[in-house]
C-alpha cells in the first residue's frame, strides 16, 4: 500500500504512474539503502499532485502554478506564489530548495537560462546565467601532452571542468527585475530545510550509490554525501548546517555575498587546490561575472511560436529547427502509433543536429548564422530531404544564409544527462520557464559551503580543430559552453499557451520537442505529452525508452533502415497548459509534481 510519506509515496506514484515505466523507475532509483526509519510528512496537496500524476492526469488550477522536481521544492514555490508573489520570486525559493534535495542536478554552483513572459508589456525575454570560462583557460584545456582529448570523467573530475556559477546571479537579476515579494523572505523554506534536515529521496539514494567512488575523491564531498564511508541512504534524515549560512549569506547580502567575500574565496581555493585536477578558476572571473539578457529565439510550428533560449545555448535553435522541418507534414493524421512520424521526427532531429554541431556556439564569441538557421525558407529547402521512404543514409550540416562565409567544423563535445527544469504561472500572468544545471550528476564533484562546483565547462568541444578548420564550440576565455537546455514558452496569438522544459543533456532538445509533438499535434494533453515514451535520434542511433511501448517501434525502425538501442530516457519534464485554467504534468520518470490554486 502507498502510504502518506514522502520516500514511499514518490516510489508508488512513480511505479503507479504507467506499468510501462515501472521497470526503468525501478532501475533508476534501486538500489534503495536501508531506511533508518524517519520520513518527510507530506501535506494533502502533494498527495494529491502525486496522485494525479500516477493516474496520468493533469494538476488543475485557476490562478497560479509551479511543477518543478521535487514536492519540497514546488511546495516552496507554491507558498510564495499562495502569498502574492511573481513566478521570479516563487523560482527564487524553488532553486534554493532544489539546489538542497536534488543537489546532483542544480544549484548555487551552476547556472541557468530563464524564459519569461511579461504579462503588463506583453513581451517575452531570456536571461542567460550560463556559466563562463574562467580567464586562464586555453582551448587545449581538456587535452593531454599529445594533444589528445582528455576521457570525459578525466576532465570532468575536479577543478579543471569548473566555470563561473552564474545561477545567483540570475536568481537576483529576475528578482530585480520582477519580483514583489522580499528577498530574504524566498530563502526560508531553504534554510529551514538545511537546518533542520530533509529526507533523501529514492532518486537522491540511489544516483550516490551509483556514484560514491568519484564522490569520495574529495573530503567535503565524501564527508556530505557517504557519511562514515558509507553512501546516504533512501529515507535518511540529512541537514547541510553549511548550505543554511550560504542562504543566510545570500538573504542578506544578496549575490554580492556569493561573488566576493568569504564564499567567492572558498569556491576559488576548491577550485584551484583539487587533489590531482586543480583549475584556474580566480576570484575576478567570480568579480565579473554577468547575466546576460538576450532576445528570445521563437520559431514557427502550426499555429503556435515556440520560443526560447538563443546562443549559448542551442536548445531554441535546434528544437525550432526540427519543428519547422515537420511542419509541413501532417503529423496529426500520422498519429503517434505511426512509424512514419517517428521516420520524419528521428530524421528532421539528425538534420538539425548536424547544424548544432557545426554553426551553434556562444554567439558573443564566434559568428553564427542564427535567424538563417531558423529561416522558414531554409527549413523548407531542409525538409525536402525528408522526402523519402527510408532513414537518411547521410547526413550533412546545410548552408543556411549568412552575412558572410562561415567554415566550421564539426563539434566534438559529450554532454551526458542530469539538470532540472522549472515552470511557474502566477497570479499576474507572468509565465517562467528555466531550466538550470550543475552539468553531469554532482558536477565536478567539488563542494564547498553546502553546495556543489559544476563541470559546465566540458559541453565546450574538447577539440580545437578538425583538420586544420576551428570548432565554433571550442574553449576560450569568457566563453559559455554551448548548452542543450530548452526553456520553452509557446505562444498563440500573441498570448503563452505552454511553459515546458526538461533535463537530459543533448537529448532535452528532443524530450522538448516531442512533447510540444504530442500536445499540439496528437491532441495530448501535459501529462500524457510528458508521459509519452522517448524515441530520440540526434545523431542516428534512434534511442527508444527502454521497457515501454517506444520498444515496439524498434523492429520498424530497424526496417526502415535505422540502428536502433533500447535505453533507458530519463527526462524530467515539467510543463504548464496556459488554456481553460492551468493544466500541470510532471514527468513520471523524476519525483516531481505540479502543484496550484
Ligand atoms: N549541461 C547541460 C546543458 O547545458 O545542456
Amino acid at each position: 500500500m502507498c502510504s502518506n510519506w514522502f520516500p514511499t509515496v514518490v516510489a508508488c506514484a512513480l511505479t503507479l504512474a504507467s506499468p510501462v515505466f515501472a521497470q526503468q523507475t525501478a532501475d533508476d532509483v534501486a538500489p534503495e539503502g536501508a531506511s533508518d526509519g524517519q520520513v518527510q510528512a507530506l501535506t494533502d496537496e502533494v498527495i494529491a499532485a502525486l496522485k494525479a500524476k500516477a493516474d496520468g492526469v493533469p494538476v488543475k488550477a485557476e490562478t497560479w502554478m509551479v511543477a518543478a522536481a521535487n514536492p519540497l521544492a514546488v511546495e516552496a514555490g507554491a507558498k510564495v506564489l499562495a502569498a502574492g508573489g511573481t513566478a521570479a520570486d516563487a523560482m527564487v525559493a524553488v532553486q534554493v530548495v532544489l539546489g538542497l534535495v536534488e543537489p546532483q542536478s542544480s544549484g548555487l554552483g551552476g547556472g541557468a537560462f530563464l524564459v519569461w513572459y511579461d504579462a503588463a508589456s506583453g513581451r517575452l525575454t531570456t536571461l542567460d546565467g550560463r556559466e563562463t570560462a574562467p580567464r586562464e583557460a586555453s582551448p587545449t584545456l581538456f587535452q593531454d601532452e599529445n594533444g589528445e582529448p582528455l576521457k570525459f570523467f578525466d576532465a570532468v573530475v575536479g577543478g579543471l571542468s569548473v566555470g563561473t556559477p552564474g545561477t545567483p546571479a540570475l536568481l537576483e537579476e529576475a528578482h530585480r527585475r520582477w519580483g514583489r515579494s522580499p528577498w530574504p523572505g524566498l530563502f526560508e523554506d531553504g534554510i529551514r530545510l538545511a537546518d533542520e534536515g530533509f529526507v533523501v529521496s529514492p532518486r537522491l539514494a540511489g544516483l550516490i550509490q551509483v556514484d560514491a567512488d568519484r564522490l569520495a575523491r574529495f573530503p567535503e564531498t565524501a564527508n556530505y554525501f557517504l557519511p562514515d564511508g558509507e553512501p546516504l541512504a533512501q529515507g535518511q534524515r540529512l541537514t547541510n548546517p553549511d548550505y543554511a549560512e550560504t542562504l543566510r549569506v545570500l538573504a542578506s547580502e544578496g549575490a554580492a555575498g556569493f561573488y566576493g567575500g568569504e564564499i567567492a574565496a572558498d569556491i576559488v581555493r576548491t577550485v584551484r587546490n583539487a587533489p590531482g585536477n586543480p583549475g584556474g578558476l580566480s576570484g575576478v572571473d567570480l568579480a565579473l561575472y554577468q547575466v546576460i539578457e538576450r532576445e528570445p529565439i521563437c520559431a514557427a510550428y502550426r499555429s503556435y511560436e515556440v520560443c526560447g533560449m538563443g546562443p549559448p545555448s542551442s536548445g531554441a535553435l535546434t528544437v525550432g529547427q526540427i519543428l519547422g522541418m515537420l511542419d509541413s507534414y501532417d503529423l496529426a493524421a500520422m498519429g503517434p502509433e505511426s512509424a512514419e512520424a517517428w521516420r520524419l521526427i528521428g530524421d528532421a532531429s539528425r538534420l538539425a543536429f548536424a547544424d548544432r554541431g557545426r554553426y551553434m556556439a556562444d554567439s558573443d564569441f564566434i559568428p553564427m548564422p542564427t535567424r538563417g538557421l531558423i529561416d522558414p525558407a531554409y527549413l523548407a529547402e531542409r525538409a525536402e530531404l525528408l522526402n523519402d521512404t527510408g532513414a537518411l543514409t547521410e547526413v550533412a550540416p546545410g548552408n543556411p544564409e549568412f552575412d558572410h562565409a562561415l567554415n566550421w567544423a564539426d563539434d566534438a563535445s559529450i554532454e551526458l544527462p542530469s539538470t532540472s527544469h522549472i515552470s511557474i504561472v502566477d497570479a499576474y500572468g507572468n509565465v517562467l520557464s528555466m531550466t538550470t544545471t550543475i552539468e553531469n550528476g554532482f558536477g565536478s564533484r567539488l563542494m564547498t559551503n553546502g553546495f556543489l562546483l559544476n563541470n559546465e565547462l566540458t559541453d565546450f568541444s574538447f577539440r580545437t580543430h578538425r583538420d586544420g578548420v576551428p570548432i565554433a564550440n571550442r574553449i576560450e576565455p569568457g566563453k559559455r559552453p554551448r548548452s542543450s537546455m530548452s526553456p520553452t514558452i509557446v505562444m498563440q496569438d500573441g498570448s503563452p499557451v505552454l511553459a515546458i522544459g526538461s533535463p537530459g543533456g543533448s537529448r532535452i532538445i528532443g524530450y522538448v520537442a516531442k512533447s510540444i509533438i504530442a500536445w499540439a499535434d496528437w491532441g495530448m494533453d501535459v501529462q500524457q505529452a510528458v508521459a509519452l515514451p522517448h524515441l530520440v535520434n540526434r545523431f542516428g542511433t534512434y534511442d527508444v525508452e527502454v521497457g515501454t511501448s517506444a520498444e515496439g517501434f524498434a523492429d520498424m525502425l530497424g526496417e526502415l533502415g535505422f540502428e536502433v538501442n533500447a535505453r533507458d530516457l530519463t527526462s524530467g519534464l515539467h510543463a504548464i497548459e496556459i488554456r481553460d485554467g492551468l493544466h500541470g504534468g510532471a514527468d513520471p520518470r523524476r519525483e516531481g509534481i505540479a502543484l496550484g490554486e
